[in-house]
């Protein structure tokens, strides 16, 4: 029967269909006209309402990621994975830093030239007459003897001094924070509050290891003599570190220079595959790595990529790809001490130490023109993935990369640029400062890039 009244009535389904479009016109016309009801002001109040309960951190997470914060702080400012093992009672450098007259041997090392090799001085760490005392110059700074009060202290960023019951410096270690932190200068150059994750390209960590009375056990780990190792340690120079060393053995590239990279910075690495200039592996393998096989700390690692005798020599003879201490000092800190590093991130740029504009328009050249988010994808400014390169794609030489497994170099973050222009950039500081690196990238990536755009996108790296 309805059927039938389709047929019979064709006017009546086009009169039906006009009502139902007409209805549906008004509802949604009646709702258009009633979305400005909801004023900028209410929009406002909603926007800044609490959220709900359910959207907060749950108070038993906040606290213990507070707690794991702070243990993650102390390893990495304080701990020696019982290092002093191997920089006290092997290398004996307590002795040469204290000197002769304090039971040690040699002239000692004073604050001078502890602050003239890099060394950084935590002032916070200072009792207050201390610190009254160093500002009327009542501390004598070219006395070994001040050095032993600041170690007593525990204000030498990342020493730890250890004194017998007569109050003798009796061995010392090292701390991450040695390499990876510095000071912001507040009290004077070199002496001021942490600034942890930051590059410190002012330590000479060749001259100070140098230092050491006992080098013949690093003689004898690379099977030459105590002057060829000292040869390697004082061709690093400021602001680098040979962490490969002690497994390839190589202390000089073909061309003469040194194997040693640039300290880098650790902060705003979290969000990032793969770490060090190469690309050795997470940041927990690099931390396992670096406090077991060179810190010396005492605990567990296990690298079979490193049991490769052609490659790593050294480390097949040394078993350093498979080290197993009893008690392991240092997996249980590696948790926390990853918290810690998660949480670094690098610090803003200062206000006036760029040109605003400019950056600006360099930020579109970095993501357009120039290609270089290719790449640096931003925020991280690494690649989400893999992110390695070959050196051939880099139009630089492969020695670096050929010393790690995956023989490439890897994206380098580039946050916080700006707090560590000293000592060039790329892996060995090749280019002295970031307008070599982009004239570098315009010639390699055939980027023609007028002399503002080049400018300009300096001052945007400057800027991030
Ligand atoms: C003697 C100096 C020194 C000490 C001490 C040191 N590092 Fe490093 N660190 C370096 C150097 C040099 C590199 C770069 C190595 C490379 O690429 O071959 C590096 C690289 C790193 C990286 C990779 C950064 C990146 O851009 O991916 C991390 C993370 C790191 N170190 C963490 C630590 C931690 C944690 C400790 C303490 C357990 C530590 N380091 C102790 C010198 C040091
Ligand atoms: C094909 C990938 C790729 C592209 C494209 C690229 N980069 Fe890089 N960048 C890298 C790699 C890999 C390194 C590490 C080189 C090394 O360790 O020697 C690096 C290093 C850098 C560094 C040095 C960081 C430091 O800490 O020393 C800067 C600065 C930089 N790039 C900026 C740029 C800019 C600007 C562009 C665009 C003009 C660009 N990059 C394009 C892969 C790339």
């Amino acid at each position: 029967m309805w059927i039938k009244f389709f047929r019979l009535r064709p006017t009546a389904i086009i009169l039906a269909s006009i009502l139902v479009l007409v209805a549906i016109s008004t509802f949604v016309f009646f709702n258009d006209e009633a979305k400005p009801t909801v004023s900028v002001g209410q929009l406002q109040e909603l926007l800044s309402r609490p959220a709900p309960e359910s959207a907060q951190l749950a108070p038993e997470l906040k606290k213990s990621m507070l707690e794991r914060l702070e243990k993650g702080q102390h390893t990495f400012r304080y701990d020696t994975f019982g290092d002093e093992a191997f920089w006290g009672d092997t290398l004996q450098l307590h002795r040469a830093i204290a000197g002769k007259k304090l039971g040690g041997v040699g002239p000692g090392v004073s604050p001078k030239e502890a602050l003239a090799v890099g060394l950084k001085v935590d002032v916070e760490a200072l009792p207050k007459n201390l610190v009254k005392d160093l500002k009327a110059g009542k501390v004598d700074l070219d006395d070994p003897a001040s050095t032993l009060v600041l170690l007593e202290n525990d204000a030498v960023v990342g020493l730890t001094g250890f004194f017998d019951k007569k109050g003798n410096l009796s061995s010392i270690g090292i701390q991450c924070a040695l390499c990876h932190s510095t000071v912001d200068d507040s009290f004077a150059p070199g002496i001021g509050k942490r600034l942890d994750g930051w590059a410190n390209r002012d330590l000479n960590v060749g001259a100070i290891i140098s230092l050491a009375p006992n080098l013949q056990v690093i003689a004898d780990r690379l099977g030459v003599d105590v002057a060829t190792v000292k040869k390697v340690l004082a061709s690093w120079g400021p602001g680098k570190y040979d962490a490969v060393l002690l497994m390839d053995g190589k202390g000089f590239a073909p061309d003469g220079k040194s194997a040693a990279v640039l300290l880098p910075p650790i902060f705003s690495l979290s969000g990032i595959n793969l770490h060090t200039w190469t690309g050795w592996g997470s940041l927990v393998h690099w931390n396992a790595y670096v406090a077991n096989t060179q810190m010396r700390g005492k605990g567990t690692f296990f690298d079979p990529r490193l049991n490769n005798p052609s490659k790593y020599p050294i480390a097949v003879k040394t078993g350093d790809w498979n080290i197993r201490n009893k008690p392991d000092l240092v997996t249980p800190k590696l948790a926390d001490l990853h918290v810690y590093q998660l949480a670094l991130i690098a610090p803003p740029a200062p206000k006036n130490s760029y040109d605003k504009k400019a950056a600006q328009r360099g930020e579109k050249l970095f993501n357009e023109k120039a290609m270089c988010a290719r790449c640096h994808i931003p925020p991280v400014f690494s690649e989400p993935g893999w992110n390695m390169h070959a050196p051939e794609e880099m139009g630089i030489d492969a020695f670096q990369a050929d010393r790690s497994p995956d023989n490439r170099y890897r994206t380098s973050p580039l946050n916080g640029l700006w707090t560590h222009q000293k000592g060039g950039f790329f892996h060995d500081g090749r280019f002295a400062d970031l307008k070599e690196v982009i004239e570098f990238y315009n010639t390699i990536f055939k980027l023609n890039l007028t002399d503002r755009e080049k400018n300009d996108l300096v001052e945007y790296l400057k800027s991030i």
